[in-house]
């Protein structure tokens, strides 16, 4: 019999890759992809009811309060679904593996190049719920939280990703401030879904960076993708977050991800080399279903 996998958050731009590249990264596993519209996870009763009728044997915790904004409106609906729904979820998945996926937002952004063994310190709501939620999945040591990095891909709202968003603001024709001095190490969702597949099938407890190889700043990811999409041009300009007047940002968000790295087959692609892969199977490969500008 298949063993059955659990995807929660499939209406998200992660989740949803996971359940589209299912077939490819695992068709010998019976996935069952769950989105907020069949189940509510801050509902108790309702996900002891989804547990009892699909008795995975995996299960992928996607499912979020996603936006820094939205956490900081609502912060008790982010506990409700970031923090008190993962442990309800870690706590039914006691005896089967269970992947949390966090952030490299649990970071401020002092330092950079994160490893594993870093402390964290959450700048905002988000990232607090977020590092709490860690605290819960790893207290079970066969769970595992894989914290990742900024995503860029096409979700099945087409409102989720970053990339999305600077399309959406470009259309609205909103000069967008990317900072030269703020850096992350962005991935495609088709690559972090790969590497996500090839790791949920033989997981190790324990937490794990999942990044892209490269470095950059906000201002050379704008760049990058202008190429890709050439109506951001004229909406991107470089800017210092010396000058940013607003809430803290995490200035150095880079993660090192070595630790994941070692179990994957594949070498984890940086961000230019995704946005330029025109390789018969590169678009398929690292994002999938490849975004229709490609
Ligand atoms: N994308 C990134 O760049 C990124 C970076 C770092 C970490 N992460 C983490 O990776 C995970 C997946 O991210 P994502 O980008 O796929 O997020 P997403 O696109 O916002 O998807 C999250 C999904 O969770 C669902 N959800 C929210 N509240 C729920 C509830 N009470 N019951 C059931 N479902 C609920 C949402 O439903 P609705 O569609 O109805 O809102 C949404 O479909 C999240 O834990 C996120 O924090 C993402």
């Amino acid at each position: 019999m298949k063993q059955t996998v659990l995807i929660t958050g499939a209406a998200g731009l992660i989740g949803g890759y996971l359940v589209r590249t299912a077939p490819r990264w695992v068709p010998d596993r019976d996935v069952r992809g769950v989105t907020r519209n069949e189940v509510d996870l801050t509902d108790g009763p309702e996900v002891q009811r989804l547990w009892d009728r699909h008795r995975p044997d995996l299960v992928i915790h996607c499912a979020a309060l996603s936006r820094t904004g939205l956490c900081e409106q609502n912060p008790a609906q982010a506990r409700r679904i970031n923090v008190e729904a993962t442990r309800l979820l870690a706590d039914l998945a006691r005896d089967v593996p269970f992947i949390f996926l966090s952030t490299d937002q649990v970071f401020d952004g002092a330092k950079g190049r994160y490893v594993e063994t870093d402390a964290v310190h959450p700048l905002n709501v988000y990232a607090q719920t977020k590092a709490e939620a860690e605290q819960i999945v790893l207290a079970n040591p066969a769970h595992v939280v894989v914290r990742i990095a900024l995503t860029a891909g096409t979700s099945p709202t087409r409102d989720r990703s970053f990339v999305e968003d600077m399309v959406r603001t470009a259309a609205k024709k909103m000069t967008m401030t990317l900072f030269t001095d703020e850096f992350r190490c962005p991935i495609s969702a088709g690559a972090l879904v790969r590497a996500l597949w090839e790791f949920a099938v033989q997981p190790r407890g324990g937490l794990y960076h999942l990044g892209g190889r490269e470095r950059l700043s906000r201002w050379e990811i704008g760049e990058l993708l202008a190429g890709r999409y050439p109506e951001l041009r004229p909406w991107i300009h470089p800017g210092l977050v010396a000058d940013y007047h607003g809430p803290p940002r995490p200035p150095d968000l880079s993660m090192r991800s070595d630790k994941i790295q070692a179990l994957l087959s594949f070498p984890l692609p940086g961000f230019r080399e995704w946005l330029t892969d025109e390789s018969p199977d590169g678009g398929d490969l690292w994002d999938y279903p490849p975004t229709e500008s490609r």
